[in-house]
């Protein structure tokens, strides 16, 4: 028997129970992974609560983590029992001790990467990827807003961008938050609880505002993130942490200078095996050369899952949650 988190209901994180279920075998192209750390992430608290459907209920939950390959399917011949793997991109159900899931969803962990790093790091480093180097490929010298700096998903946007020579001013809600920003590489920092992020952008920018704006709020930020885009420039909004943006008036991107938006999804990114391991090879070089370091902010036992979301819907985590089972 192993046990995992799952919920049949959407709701808060009261929905959240823990099982125990006899261990799944792999289908021929899948492989069964002993879990030794997983990713918390914004988005399984979307999935609980029913922003995001699942593909059925009872659900399994969670889309990262590390461990052990302990069985593989019949198909699979580019990894073996025993390897060291993880993953970011699903299906749902890393929040267990087991976790069933197609192989080419995996890739192999180097030597040099902890299971704990690695759970922090694959789905949160994979979406920074392509957020900077392909949604838009930023350049040195430019200089970027990103929300939510002191986040699992921001600590390392700040340190990319560093990597990068490009100038990331974050948003923040605490001065604590604002120093652990810098200290992870933002060039400067804006707290929103006291500052006015245009007003600030304007500044920071000498009036000519930012080539690209990363939002993963979502509501709360929406209108303002539109107005630090530079003319013809590209908001990149990619997450809902306060709720989905809704009902927008196109015409808003023309009176603003003729803006572009995306909503982007990691999924259709890193969405082949070829795509996965470039861009993991990408990010496990960064870790490699001490230029992306990861900052686990806090530690939970799998049974607590519960209060791991609690705590980062209240905006009391900093960089990467992990649970370990
Ligand atoms: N599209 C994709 O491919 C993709 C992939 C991964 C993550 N994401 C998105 O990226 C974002 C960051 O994910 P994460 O897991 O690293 O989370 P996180 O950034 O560690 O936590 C969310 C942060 O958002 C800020 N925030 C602002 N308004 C908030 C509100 N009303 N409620 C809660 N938090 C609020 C808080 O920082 P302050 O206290 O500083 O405001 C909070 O700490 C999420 O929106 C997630 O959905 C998208």
């Amino acid at each position: 028997m192993a046990k995992r988190i799952q919920f049949s209901r959407h709701g808060g994180s009261d929905v959240l129970e823990l099982v125990a279920r006899p261990a799944a075998e792999p289908d021929p192209h899948e492989v069964r992974v002993r879990n030794r750390a997983i990713g918390l992430n914004f988005i399984d608290t979307y999935y609980r609560s029913g922003l995001y459907p699942p593909p059925s209920l009872p659900s399994g939950l969670g889309s990262e983590g590390a461990g052990e390959v302990e069985a593989v399917g019949s198909a699979v011949t580019h990894l073996e029992v025993g390897d060291r793997v993880a993953y970011g991109t699903g299906p749902l159900g890393a929040y267990g001790e087991l976790h069933v899931l197609p192989a080419q969803h995996l890739v192999k962990l180097p030597d040099s990467i902890a299971f704990e790093q690695a759970a922090a790091l694959m789905l949160k480093g994979l979406t920074v990827q392509y957020l900077l180097r392909q949604t838009y490929r930023v350049e040195a010298g430019q200089t970027i807003l990103w929300h939510a700096a002191a986040g699992g998903v921001g600590l390392i946007a700040c340190q990319w961008a560093r990597a990068l020579g490009v100038k990331l001013i974050g948003t923040v809600s605490s001065p604590d938050k604002a120093a652990l920003a810098k200290a992870n590489g933002a060039w400067a920092t804006i707290d929103y609880s006291r500052e006015d992020v245009v007003q600030r952008v304007l500044a920071l920018t000498d009036g000519s505002k930012c080539p690209v704006v990363y939002d993963s709020v979502g509501k709360d930020t929406w209108e303002r993130s539109l107005d630090c885009v530079a003319p013809r420039g590209l908001l990149v909004s990619f997450g809902n942490a306060s709720g989905a943006v809704t009902g927008v008036n196109l015409g808003v991107l023309a009176q603003k200078g003729s803006l572009y938006v995306t909503r982007p999804s990691l999924g259709h990114y890193a969405n082949s095996a070829e795509n996965l391991q470039a861009m993991a090879d990408e990010l496990f070089a960064l870790v490699a050369d001490g230029r992306i370091t990861v900052e686990i902010g806090q530690r939970y036992p799998l049974a607590d899952a519960a209060q791991a979301h609690d705590a980062l819907t209240s905006r009391q985590t900093t960089g990467s949650t992990i649970l370990l089972p």
